[in-house]
Formats: C-alpha cells, structure tokens, sequence
C-alpha cells in the first residue's frame, strides 16, 4: 500500500492551467488551495521575475524545494505546482506524499497563447520564446510523466470540465488507496 495524502497536486508546464483548475478545485472539494509560487515569493519577499534577475534560477529552485519541505499530508490541500518543480528528484518525492498528483498538459500552441498573454515568466523573457518554451517542454515532458498518477489535456476543455474529472478521480483513488 502507497503512502499518500488526500490531497491533490497539479503538475505540469507554464500555461497548462494548473491555477485556473487548482482553484476551483479547492472550491469544490473545500481544500484549502496553496501555490509554491506565492510560498517561494513570500519566503524571499520578491516576485518570480525579481528573484530570477537577482538571485539567479538555482536560488529560485533551493527556495522551492525548502518551501515543499514545510507542506504536511494532513491537512489536505489542493497543491499549485510552478512549471519547474518535478525538475528536482527529491520535490517529486515530497509532492506524492501529499496527494494525487494531476499532470495538466496542453498542445504547444494552446500553452503559447496562454503564456503570451502575461509577461511574468523570466524563462520565455528570450528572444524567441516560442522555441523557448518548445525546448523546455521536451526537456520537462518525460518528468511530468513519470510522476503523474492522472495526466489530463486541457487544451480544448474547460476549467469546470477538468476539475469535474479530477474530482471523480480523486473520489475513486482515495478508495483504492484505502
Ligand atoms: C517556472 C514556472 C513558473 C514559476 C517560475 C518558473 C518554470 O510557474 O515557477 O517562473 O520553470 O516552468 P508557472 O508554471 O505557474 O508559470
């Protein structure tokens, strides 16, 4: 039997929608909902870009692996993962303790629609960030697969759509699990 939380968990890369559903699915399942992200700006007082242009991306990545070590099985949470997190062995460890873990994925051009429409992620701030994205994606894919115990497309599928399946899902595992 598999140790694990009630939780859920999204992974997956910049623009999947991984905010979008881990909201409304803490809303549905009355979980409390957490970002890494919100944790990693919180501990260091900064914005993403602002720690990446100062610090550098390893500082980034120490920051949120310390920020997963402070997360406990108990009480459940809906777990908001930055697009970067499964690149560190040890995070994915942590983040099974937690939960299911939901893997959101998207097609190449639905991510870059998405990511376009905001300028706050300091890894596409390239000069050609559409092949940057491309480049990062085939490089994290393996790694989201490989952790995920549900993998979900959201390119064509609403927010509600999402969040319905993984909460039918989530009912069901915890029944396994048990
Ligand atoms: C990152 C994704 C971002 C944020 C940081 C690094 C990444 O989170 O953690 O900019 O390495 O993919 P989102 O996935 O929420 O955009």
């Amino acid at each position: 039997m598999r140790e694990c939380g009630d939780g859920i968990v999204l992974i997956g890369f910049m623009g999947s929608g991984k905010s979008a559903v881990g909201e409304q699915l803490a809303e549905r399942l009355s979980l409390p909902c957490i970002e890494t992200d919100e944790l990693v700006q919180k501990k260091l007082d900064l914005e993403i870009p602002e720690i990446f242009e100062q610090f550098g991306e390893d500082r980034f990545r120490d920051a949120e692996n310390a920020v997963l070590e402070t997360l406990s099985p108990n009480p459940a949470v809906v777990l908001i993962t930055g697009g970067g997190t499964v690149l560190r062995r040890e995070n994915v460890k942590l983040l099974h303790r937690l939960g299911m873990i939901v893997h959101l994925f998207a097609n190449e051009a639905v991510l870059f629609e998405r990511v376009s429409r905001q300028n706050n992620r300091p890894l596409l701030r390239t000069t050609n960030p559409r092949a940057t994205l491309r480049g990062l994606y085939a490089a994290r894919e393996p790694l989201y697969r490989e952790a995920a115990d549900l993998e979900l497309d959201t390119s064509y599928h609403s927010i509600n759509e999402i969040a319905e399946l993984i909460v039918q899902k989530h009912g069901g595992l915890r029944l396994e699990i048990r």
